[in-house]
């Protein structure tokens, strides 16, 4: 890029993506590398998400612990959810060492009084509440073609997923436009767009989550809530480890889901956290799921 000095209006958006302030900046100095474009593009992200409050359901580990950790970086106020106290208070104790501010409230997302409880501890402890990521999800019980189905497994799969994303976003809405508006980001996956043998429930949850994405983005987004989905593809989390077995040397399970992306390799935590982010941030996308799936679903 020529080097040349850039003048430039910017809008500077609150949570919403209403226009909060609309300056005039110069900027004196060349935009001649990759550094420079990064820095900015971390402080707008850090203007975003300043002392802004957010939940994220299944915090306790994985894709969820991961995007806690990189929003408390863009300095939110994180409340880290999910059933497991020791896991939980782990991934607040390790936000706070690096100087982050969150806090764990033990949560079971498929139980009214405890997601009702989970907003309220975070509109108490922080004073409102502006962004949420629903992503507490189980696999349920995979291998088992429709035929074998059980209730039970129905049960477990669709109360976690479906019941559970629906929930949360029941509690978390009204306080998110009590606090001025804001961005739900609820968590599908590539599954929630195609099929997949011996994951019928898994498959059907997560185009609910879908559906549920869209119907909330269509009723809240003159009220200022963007409501949008991540589809991941298969992501190295404790998820895919109960999926295809934890050993990564002869283990044609684990190669075969690596083989089903084009990029030809499983995802990372970090990578889905940068999509969430961007979608949690961006003021005019609503209703929409971005895939992170190293072109899975491209094919
Ligand atoms: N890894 C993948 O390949 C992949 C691909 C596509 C989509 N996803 C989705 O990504 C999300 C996160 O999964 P992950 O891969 O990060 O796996 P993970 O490490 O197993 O995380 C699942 C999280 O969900 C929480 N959770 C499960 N049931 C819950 C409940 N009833 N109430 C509250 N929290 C609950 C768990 O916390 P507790 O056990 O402490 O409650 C845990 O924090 C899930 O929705 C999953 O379906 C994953």
């Amino acid at each position: 890029m020529p080097e040349k000095h850039r003048c430039a209006r910017i809008k500077v958006l609150g949570t919403s993506g209403r226009v909060r302030d609309d300056r005039l900046v110069t900027n004196k100095r060349p935009l001649t590398n990759q550094t420079t474009n990064n820095n900015r593009i971390t402080d707008l992200m850090k203007n975003t998400f300043q002392n802004k409050v957010v939940i994220i359901t299944g915090a306790t580990s994985g894709i969820g612990a991961t995007v806690a950790h990189e929003l408390a970086t863009l300095r939110a106020k994180v409340v880290v959810a999910g059933r497991r106290q020791q896991e939980g208070e782990a991934v607040v104790a390790s936000i706070v060492a690096a100087g982050g501010t969150a806090a764990f409230v033990k949560t079971d997302t498929t139980n009214e009084a405890e997601v009702k409880a989970m907003v309220d501890f975070a509109v108490k402890t922080y004073g409102g509440l502006h962004f949420a990521f629903n992503n507490a999800g189980v696999e349920g019980t995979p291998g088992l073609t429709v035929d074998q189905q059980t209730v039970e497994n129905y049960r477990q799969t669709m109360d976690i997923n479906v019941l559970g994303v629906l929930l949360s976003m029941k509690h978390e809405l009204p306080a998110i436009l009590a606090s001025g508006g804001g961005a739900i980001v609820n968590t599908s996956s590539v599954v929630g767009q195609i099929g997949m043998a011996g994951m019928a429930l898994y498959v059907a949850s997560k185009h609910a989550v879908e559906g549920l994405t869209k119907t909330a983005a269509l009723e809240f987004a003159k009220q200022g809530v963007r409501v949008n989905a991540v589809a991941p593809g298969a992501i190295q989390t404790p998820m895919v480890n109960r999926f295809v077995g934890e050993s990564t040397e002869n283990n044609p399970q684990r190669d075969w889901l690596a083989s089903q992306h084009p990029v030809g390799r499983v995802g990372t935590s970090e990578e889905v956290s940068q999509a969430v982010i961007a979608l949690l941030g961006n003021s005019f996308i609503t209703g929409a799921t971005l895939t992170v799936d190293g072109g899975w679903t491209a094919q």
